[in-house]
């Protein structure tokens, strides 16, 4: 497909037809995502292609674990696991997590509560000790490093989508990161990037919502004049 098309269409994907994943389908994306950019070429990830139930279904109890506290902070209107979030605030909202499992559990579930079932589940990991992370001394958070990780990431999305298959970026697991690294026993120095999920859509693609560029784009200042089409 067209690459401004690709670019302007891919969304995030959570509904799949029970169509399997095969592994030459998903050396082939990986094949086209490994050409991805990173920071000094370092190219500091690694994969880990989740197939055993077992394993599978402790990766959705990890994920549910941070999906609910998640929903808590939504619902209470804030951005979840923000920065700048009031803690006392959090707590309160995060603390929502566990009626929001029991009511999850009464109904039928949704993408997270049957993560295990998706036909394709990509682990992306990062050894943190090949990365350039130019913000590291600065008095703020830091996003630098997951800079040459991420779109190694995208690339998966649309190495997938050049194929016929949708997929979604997940975090969610990094919330409990320890347990799952041990669990798939990860060398010391090794972060959660994304838990990549992939697999045939099962429903259309619908137009995606997005701020146009003059909302974001300014000339020579933070609030010059802006940049429009
Ligand atoms: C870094 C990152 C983390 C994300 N984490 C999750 C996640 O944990 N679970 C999930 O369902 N979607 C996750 N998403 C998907 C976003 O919710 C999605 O990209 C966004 O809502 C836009 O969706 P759309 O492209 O369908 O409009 C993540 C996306 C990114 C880029």
């Amino acid at each position: 497909m067209e690459l401004r098309d690709a670019l302007r269409t891919t969304p995030a994907t959570r509904t799949f037809t029970d169509a399997p994943v095969d592994d030459a389908t998903i050396a082939g994306i990986l094949d086209d995502a490994r050409f991805a950019p990173s920071g000094g070429n370092r190219q500091a990830w690694r994969v880990v292609v989740l197939k055993d139930p077992t394993i599978r279904r402790a990766v959705r109890d990890l994920y549910l674990a941070g999906w609910y506290e998640y929903l808590g902070q939504v619902q209470a209107g804030m951005t979840p696991f923000g920065v700048y979030n009031d803690q006392e605030q959090e707590t309160i909202a995060r603390s929502q997590s566990e009626q929001i499992a029991k009511d999850a559990a009464a109904g039928p579930g949704g993408f997270a509560e049957h993560l295990d079932e998706v036909p394709a589940l990509l682990l992306v990991l990062a050894d943190i000790s090949a990365l350039a992370t130019v913000d590291r001394d600065l008095d703020r958070y830091s996003f630098a490093g997951g800079a040459s990780l991420y779109p190694f990431v995208w690339n998966i999305l649309l190495a997938a989508r050049d194929r016929g298959l949708g997929g979604v970026i997940t975090t969610m697991n990094v919330r409990n990161e320890p347990a799952l690294l041990e669990l798939l026993g990860a060398p010391e120095r090794t972060g959660i990037v994304a838990l990549v999920a992939l697999g045939e859509p099962s429903q259309k693609i619908t137009k995606l919502k997005r701020s146009q560029i003059h909302e974001f784009t300014t000339i020579d200042s933070f609030d010059g004049p802006t940049l429009s089409l």
